[in-house]
């Protein structure tokens, strides 16, 4: 047995609010399929978070919860957020737990693949020959920009009007820190990377360009462009293969992020890593949110879910083997015609959230032997 498979691995589910709890329940039967079949061991300990928590302890993030979040190796998060909570306050929003995990938790690089699972490449809205053998991987910063730039508010006015104000702000280290993330990750790939900024109109852009161009030296073996952010969305969509590693701010990152998961057919299979120092915490979670319009109906799609728990295994718990398998493992389900609801095509088996579960772990034990 290796060094990890001795070790036990700390981890804090949050299942949180919508379908979230519906798709963290297929996770935990993979969980326990690591530990009965691959020897791993799991120290698991559950919260709520988002609406749920507001609804039990008047806070979309408690800070025994916090704590928590902060001592184990990664947090598994599901998704937060639903029309019952539109009336609260931003800051005891549902959304509000998401963002106070990620920015006490330092997590501030956010790591998004775009990847386009072979069996998918008709599920996606663009022609198969656009998205065949996708592999972009987003870079997103996560605690910075406008997300949590001041002042920000909405004020009265003496003429009667308000006024709603929030500031994009980025300082030079938080431009570092993400390029070199970008970079490194760049050249264990295919070695290109492309920042996007809105230069030509916000300053804050600018000095991400230059920046970026700064750092850029340090790798001349990567091959470096700068785009600006709407000409991506764009590009995302005529050409999305000339991309390897998109590096970009929070908020360009948030939708640009959400385009590339449509590239690959679903939302529902675009898994995510919230990373910070080395070693200090991460939190793993699906890019889809809380779809309230199909919670309950046991049909939501586990897989990005159960691909955050194989993000997870990779880049905390050193069980890449591992991460792999559960890879393989849906891909060998997708090539079987399995499907939820969000990828269903003609001719292919409709099956539910539990189901989806069921053909994983199948899956698992059979590539497994
Ligand atoms: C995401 C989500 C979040 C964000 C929301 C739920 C706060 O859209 O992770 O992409 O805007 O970052
Ligand atoms: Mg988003």
């Amino acid at each position: 047995m290796s060094d990890t498979q001795n070790k036990t691995h700390s981890m804090l589910i949050l299942p949180g609010d919508g379908i979230g709890p519906e798709v963290m329940e297929e996770v935990k039967r993979v969980i326990t399929w690591m530990e009965e079949n691959r020897g791993l061991k799991f120290d698991i300990s559950e919260d709520h978070v988002g609406g749920r928590a507001y609804d039990e302890y008047g806070v979309p993030l408690a800070d025994k919860t916090l704590q928590k979040a902060k001592e184990v190796g990664a947090v598994m998060f599901g998704a937060v957020g639903g029309s019952k909570w539109d009336g609260v306050d931003y800051d005891k929003r549902p959304e509000a737990g998401l963002l106070t995990l990620r920015k006490e938790l330092n997590l501030f690089a956010n790591l998004r693949p775009a990847l386009c699972f072979e069996p998918l490449v008709d599920a996606s809205s663009l022609k198969p020959e656009l998205v065949s053998g996708l592999d972009i991987m987003i870079v997103r910063e996560l605690t910075g920009g406008v997300y949590f730039g001041e002042p920000r508010g909405i004020e009265e006015l003496s003429n009667g009007q308000r006024r709603g104000v929030n500031t994009q702000v980025y300082e030079t280290y938080e431009i570092h820190r993400i390029g070199h993330v970008a970079f490194d990750l760049a050249r264990k790939r295919r070695g290109h990377v492309t920042s996007s900024e809105k230069a030509n109109v916000m300053e804050s852009g600018l000095l991400w360009r230059e920046e970026m161009e700064i750092i850029a030296r340090d790798y001349p073996d990567v091959e470096y462009q700068n785009m600006l952010a709407d000409n991506c969305g764009m590009q995302l969509v005529r050409a999305p293969k000339q991309f390897d590693v998109i590096v970009t701010d929070n908020l360009f990152g948030d939708m640009l992020s959400d385009v590339a998961a449509m590239l690959t057919g679903s939302l529902g299979m675009l898994p995510s890593a919230s990373l910070g120092e080395v070693g200090k915490g991460a939190l793993y979670e699906p890019v889809h949110g809380s779809a309230p319009d199909i919670a309950g109906k046991g049909i939501a799609n586990p897989l990005a879910t159960i691909l955050s728990f194989a993000m997870a295994l990779r880049y905390t718990y050193d069980c890449g083997d591992e991460a792999t398998l559960i890879e393989d493992a849906v891909n060998e389900v997708l090539k079987d015609g399995i499907r939820t609801a969000d990828i269903q095509q003609e001719g292919k088996t409709l099956v539910s959230t539990s189901e989806m579960g069921d053909h994983i772990l199948a899956a698992l034990t059979k590539l497994n032997k």
